[in-house]
């Protein structure tokens, strides 16, 4: 924590209640109201919408779960009134994509800490401008990315940090969902983009197995798409290690983000069926696979995965994330992650379409740390 952060110690951190003001209020945004029931230190405090009808939804979901009602900010341009809003301390941000980084710089730059939906920004020019401004105001700028709350992806971590896989050498994420009957889902996949629009949920966790940002970092990649629909990328670190990463949403294929680890004492994957294979040991898959690596979860991870399922909640990796995001804040810690993991995880969307577009060329990967 800088010397400005220390100055600007937002209310959220003494009052042990975050309050929050969700920008967006679709699909997402409507899910991220719903979840924040159960999320006892967080309330939603404000709302924007360009829609009056999105904002009567969300006034009535409060309303039916019986929580306090929240000031409401409809139509173009009110989202800069939320994000002066003097009762809110965080900024979720759940509109269309290429909006996240316009919304994050403002709502940091007006002093608040800010969540951004997948991906945090659609260019490596935003990336850069949403690290600039969260160093210049001493503000989180967090990315939502629920998949690093994924429960095996969780296990795998700690039997990381524990070197029970030895070195990585190689990691694999996708984002393959078939979502082309969706049409909750038609915005964002008829876009011409040449590359991977949307990589954050498979290279996201693949970053953080490899420590990306800390003790490594992306130094370049190369991406080729297929007949527009598939892309496939190869993503190098600095010390000689990969990443590939696929994007699918447009084929008749089974969902898959793969999260495949391969190391010099250890392989695992969880899609399309669990594996665990450590030397010495006896290889598992399926049930016993996934079993085998959750039984690393620390304490905390526990803990919440318990709580989730005594609450009923329909997707734990957004429970986890939600709690472990509130947590921290109302600790006085930084979000788990970065601001930094944000932009380079993000930053990708721009480069694998420059470097399909060129047939594949070798793009550098900026150091945003
Ligand atoms: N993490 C996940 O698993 C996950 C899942 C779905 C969507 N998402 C992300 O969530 C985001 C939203 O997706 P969605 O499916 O809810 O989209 P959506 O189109 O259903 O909703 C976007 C909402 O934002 C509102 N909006 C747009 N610009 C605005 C502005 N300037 N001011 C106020 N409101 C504005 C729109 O009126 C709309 O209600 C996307 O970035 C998407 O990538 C993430």
């Amino acid at each position: 924590m800088n010397n400005l952060e220390l100055f600007f110690v937002p209310l959220c951190r003494m009052n042990n209640l975050v309050r929050i003001g969700i920008i967006g209020l679709g699909q997402r945004g409507m899910a991220t109201l719903r979840r924040y029931e159960v999320i006892g230190e967080a309330q939603v405090v404000a709302l924007a919408d360009l829609s009056a009808t999105r904002l009567d939804e969300a006034r009535r979901t409060l309303e039916q779960q019986g929580r306090p009602a929240a000031t409401l900010y409809e139509g173009e341009g009110k989202w800069k009134d939320l994000c002066q809003d003097r009762n809110v301390d965080l900024v979720c941000v759940c509109t269309d994509w290429a909006s996240h980084a316009r919304i994050g710089i403002y709502a940091m730059q007006q002093g608040k800490d800010v969540a951004l939906e997948v991906p945090a920004a659609t260019t490596v020019s935003e990336c850069r401008q949403l690290v600039d401004t969260a160093k210049a105001t001493g503000r989180y700028c967090t990315m939502l990315e629920n998949c690093c709350y994924d429960t095996f992806h969780l296990g795998l971590m700690q039997m990381v940090q524990q070197g029970l896989f030895g070195e990585i050498t190689h990691c694999e994420g996708a984002y393959i969902h078939d979502l082309r009957t969706d049409l909750g889902w038609v915005s964002y996949t008829v876009f011409e983009h040449m590359g991977n629009p949307y990589p954050t949920h498979g290279l996201g966790p693949a970053c953080q197995l490899l420590d990306i940002n800390r003790s490594d970092r992306l130094v370049s990649l190369v991406s080729m798409s297929a007949l527009n629909k598939i892309n496939n990328t190869l993503l190098r670190t600095r010390r000689g290690r990969t990443i590939l990463l696929q994007f699918d949403e447009r084929t008749p294929r089974p969902y898959s983000r793969i999260q495949t680890l391969c190391a010099t004492q250890g392989y695992a994957q969880k899609y399309p069926l669990p594996t665990l294979q450590l030397d010495g040991q006896q290889p598992l898959q399926g049930e016993e696979a996934q079993a085998a690596v959750e039984a690393y979860h620390d304490a905390e991870t526990r803990h919440l995965i318990a709580e989730g399922r005594r609450l009923g909640v329909g997707n734990l990796m957004n429970y986890i994330m939600d709690r472990r995001l509130v947590s921290r804040l109302t600790n006085g810690l930084a979000p788990d992650i970065s601001v930094y993991d944000a932009a380079v995880w993000s930053c990708v969307a721009e480069l694998t379409a420059r470097s399909a577009e060129r047939g594949g060329a070798l793009m550098e990967i900026p150091d945003f740390t």
